[in-house]
């Protein structure tokens, strides 16, 4: 573990291992008969800009909705939560979504939780510009991997509250969204809170609309993944031989994304090949939807009472209150 000060920020570097792209992708190329791709490398530069464009699309409603909620409910949640909390927050903060909560609950300190330097650092400098009285702890690391939260330096026994927004837990199966909820059960004491976003099951043109907009921003942040392989690992795919589909699957309750292989051909990788048949797909991105029920199980199951949970007039999607 590294810890560097900044002017006022200290960042605590626990050194993530970056996954190996080219071996991802290899693998991914590999498997039979569905071949994919790790939906976890669509965010570079290029990708994290995409996926900001998708948050404001008319389509994609989830991000205009959960901000909806939050801020309907953040006078209830200051009270559930109560003073004096480290806020943990696992995935970047730059958004909005952090701002309502700064702005309502009573916080002692935030410690944002990032894969990506850069980006971690420039947002949690922004958030400790915006909120001087705020302790801010940013910490580099792979959410979805750690066990043990580092110490909070200024007092090891404060309480905390965890968030994760935006539904991301809906990109892990449901065995590794239950595998990632009893880790952060982990990292929290009986009665700290979990503050959880999660996209609701509904009518699947509603879902088809928001993952296959009419801008083709989505279609450009699957295709991304695509423009890497040739630019970081030398691949020369013609960009107009594939084309972006997303799928509702109702029996699995997940919005699959895909790449489709308008021709027969191949994808070469140095000195090994990969074949796609016409109309052959490379699925790259599940996204699970949930009842509410059905999370609140999985919650449980986890290690959390489920407190309260709100929704929008549409009931498409939910904020949860969960309870170590
Ligand atoms: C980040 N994640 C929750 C988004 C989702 O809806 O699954 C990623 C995304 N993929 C396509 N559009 C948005």
């Amino acid at each position: 573990m590294d810890a560097k000060t900044d002017a006022s920020l200290t960042l605590i570097d626990l050194e993530p291992e970056l996954e190996d792209f080219r071996q991802a992708v290899v693998e991914g190329l590999s498997s039979s008969p569905q071949k994919t791709l790790p939906c976890k490398f669509f965010y570079d530069a290029a990708g994290s800009a995409l996926f900001d464009q998708i948050c404001n699309l008319d389509e994609y409603y989830p991000t205009r909705t959960e901000i909806s909620i939050l801020e309907t409910c953040a006078d209830e949640l200051a009270e559930l939560v109560g003073p004096d909390r480290l806020l943990v927050e696992y995935g970047s903060g730059s958004s909005i979504k952090i701002r309502i909560l700064l702005d309502h609950l009573a916080l002692a300190a935030y410690m944002p939780l990032d894969i990506s330097r850069d980006h971690l650092l420039q947002s949690a400098q922004k958030i400790a510009d915006d909120y001087p009285q705020l302790d801010v702890m940013p910490v580099c690391a792979d959410y979805s991997q750690l066990t043990n939260l580092p110490e909070y330096s200024a007092n090891p026994e404060q309480r905390r509250v965890g968030f994760f927004p935006g539904s991301s837990i809906g990109n892990f199966t449901r065995e590794e969204a239950g595998d990632f909820m009893r880790n952060v059960a982990r990292q929290l004491q009986p009665g700290d809170g979990f503050i959880v976003g999660i996209d609701l099951k509904k009518e699947s043109d509603i879902l088809r609309a928001a993952y296959n907009d009419q801008k083709g921003v989505t279609a450009a942040f699957n295709m991304n993944l695509l423009k890497r392989i040739n630019e970081e690992l030398s691949a020369e795919i013609n960009l107009q031989g594939f084309a972006h589909n997303a799928v509702y699957n109702q029996a699995l309750g997940r919005v699959e994304m895909h790449l489709v292989s308008q021709l027969e051909q191949q994808i070469k990788l140095g000195d090994q090949a990969f074949e796609l048949a016409q109309n052959e797909t490379i699925h790259t991105e599940n996204s699970h939807k949930y009842d509410l029920v059905e999370f609140q199980q999985l919650a449980e199951a986890a290690g959390f009472k489920a407190r309260k949970v709100w929704t929008d007039a549409n009931n498409w999607f939910s904020v949860h209150y969960l309870e170590r």
